[in-house]
C-alpha cells in the first residue's frame, strides 16, 4: 500500500485594499454585479467577473428557477457566455463574490462542486489555468492560482478514452 498526499495552498489577503489595482477592480466588479443576480428563492446573490486573455471582461450571476434544480450558478453562467462569445479564449482571472440578503457577506465563498467540474473542463479546453479571486462584499480575499487545484482526482476527458 502506498499513501499519496495532495497539497493545496492559497493566498489570504485581509481586504481588497491589499490587492493590486487590476485584482481590486475585478473583486469590486464581482461585488457590484451581484445586483444582476436573479435569486428570489435563496436570496443569495452571486457575481462573477472574468478577465480574458484577450483583455475582454465577461460577467455572470446566478439565475434561479421556481423548479429549483434548473437554476444556474454565476460561475457556469459566466463560463457558458465566455465560451460562446469568445471561443477558445482563455480566462486569466475570475473574481467571485456574493451578497447574502439574509445575512452577512464577510467571508469568501468558493465555487460549488458542479462549478469546479465546469471550471476544470474550461481550463482543459483552452489549455490555461483560471486564477480565482474569492471574496464576500467585505473582508478577506483568497487567491487561488489554478481553479483545478480545488478538484483533486477529477474526472475528465482523458477518462473517456
Ligand atoms: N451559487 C453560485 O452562483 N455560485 C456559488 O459558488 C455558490 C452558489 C448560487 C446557487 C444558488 O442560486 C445560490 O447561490 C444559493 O446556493
Amino acid at each position: 500500500m502506498n499513501k499519496e498526499a495532495y497539497q493545496f495552498s492559497y493566498e489570504v489577503y485581509d481586504s481588497v485594499s491589499e490587492l493590486n489595482d487590476q485584482d481590486a477592480w475585478l473583486v469590486n466588479e464581482a461585488r457590484e454585479v451581484t445586483e444582476l443576480a436573479y435569486a428570489p428563492y435563496s436570496n443569495f446573490n452571486v457575481g462573477a467577473v472574468a478577465q480574458l486573455a484577450n483583455g475582454e471582461i465577461v460577467v455572470g450571476t446566478n439565475q434561479e428557477n421556481a423548479a429549483y434544480p434548473v437554476g444556474l450558478c454565476a460561475e457556469r453562467v459566466l463560463l457558458s457566455s465566455t465560451a460562446t462569445l469568445f471561443p477558445n479564449i482563455a480566462i486569466d482571472t475570475m473574481a467571485i463574490s456574493y451578497n447574502n440578503m439574509n445575512g452577512e457577506s464577510k467571508h469568501p465563498i468558493s465555487p460549488c462542486g458542479m462549478c469546479r467540474q465546469s471550471l476544470a473542463e474550461y481550463e482543459h479546453r483552452v489549455k490555461q489555468p483560471i486564477r480565482l479571486l474569492l471574496s464576500g462584499m467585505e473582508g478577506k480575499v483568497f487567491i487561488i492560482k489554478k481553479s483545478n487545484s480545488l478538484l483533486p482526482l477529477s474526472f475528465g476527458s482523458v477518462d473517456l478514452k
